[in-house]
């Protein structure tokens, strides 16, 4: 980990650039059967905003729902975590949520880490402002890989982790995603977790369907965003979204579809595409209570309470570490 930069009540921590592990990755992703490219890639700032217009689509229900809950429970949040505590935030974006828990909870230290570096930045900022008492380190990792973060001492550590966002992993990468944060936050540590819950097939598949086209424009971006790097060169009109949900493996799935037979040239390789073939940029895994209680006691976590809304549309876990 690099030397932290300290500015007003903000210290950025930084971790080297990921470009080159993502020309890698993005040479794996399409060299496979089932081409597909990580979703961790839709967050460049163009795609962090567009993500933002998503939650406020009359169709994505998760982070309205989500926000209902937090505001409805803050304070029993708060009460579960302790105060004075240091709070980390996985995936921070926007730090939205985060408000209402701080105000709850009012932790001595937060720690907001995420991948798209200028949002994390921006947002911090504006959370300096508007809390001056905050200690504030705000932190860029990919966290689909082991990642540090800053060692703060002896104290009561939680996790907050909403959005859903542990259903972009395969559930085998999920638990080794709460392991990590069950290491982190330690013993005694918490973590509270949004996870959106199993439904009816055609309630997911309009939240990933928007009329207004934003969740197409978001999968799209995706190609954009690989554009930008060097010698990568995707025609993207002629790329289009797809979005269903597999019964089977409890998902939501976004594809991008070929609409011709073409050749895309990144770097040294061409790849090609059949009519009709896909790109796979997203899984979003949905759990019902038990399912996602029985993943994280294998990371080491026990649930201490969930909250559901009124119509059954999402869920808020507080879990514990175990001895
Ligand atoms: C940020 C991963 C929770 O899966 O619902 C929204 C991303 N993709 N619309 C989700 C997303 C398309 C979102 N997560």
């Amino acid at each position: 980990m690099n030397q932290a930069v300290k500015k007003n009540n903000i210290y950025f921590h930084q971790h080297s650039p990921a470009s080159a592990d993502m020309m890698k990755e993005i040479h794996q992703g399409l060299s496979k059967k089932q081409k597909s490219i990580s979703p961790k890639y839709f967050y460049n700032e163009k795609g962090s905003q567009l993500f933002d217009s998503i939650t406020q689509l009359p169709e994505y229900y998760p982070t309205r729902t989500e926000v209902g809950l937090l505001k409805a429970h803050a304070s029993e949040f708060a009460e579960l975590m302790g105060k004075d505590s240091i709070l980390l935030e996985l995936g921070s974006g926007s730090s939205i949520k985060i408000r209402l828990l701080l105000e709850a909870l009012k932790p001595k230290i937060y720690v907001p880490m995420d991948i798209s570096e200028e949002h994390l930045i921006r947002s911090a900022e504006r959370l300096a402002k508007d809390y001056p008492w905050l200690e504030i380190h705000a932190t860029c990792v990919d966290y689909s890989k082991p990642w540090q973060v800053p060692d703060f001492g002896p104290g009561r550590y939680n996790a907050f982790f909403p959005g859903s966002s542990i259903g972009n992993f395969e559930p085998a990468d999920a638990q080794k995603l709460l392991t990590q944060i069950a290491k982190l936050v330690g013993k005694q540590g918490g973590l509270l977790i949004g996870v959106d819950l199993k439904k009816d097939s055609n309630t997911l598949e309009s939240a990933y369907n928007d009329k207004q086209g934003v969740t197409a424009e978001f999968n799209l971006n995706l190609l954009h965003h690989l554009n930008e790097q060097r010698d990568v060169d995707f025609d993207t009109s002629q790329f289009e979204h797809k979005a269903l949900y597999n019964l089977d493996k409890g998902r939501i799935e976004m594809h991008l579809v070929s609409k011709e037979n073409q050749e895309v040239q990144i770097e040294d390789k061409t790849y090609h595409f059949d009519v009709g073939e896909t790109i796979h940029t997203e899984n979003s895994y949905k759990y019902s209570p038990d399912e996602f209680h029985a993943l994280a006691h294998k990371a080491g976590f026990s649930p201490e309470k969930v909250w559901i809304d009124e119509k059954n549309l999402f869920s808020i876990h507080y879990l514990k570490v175990f001895e």
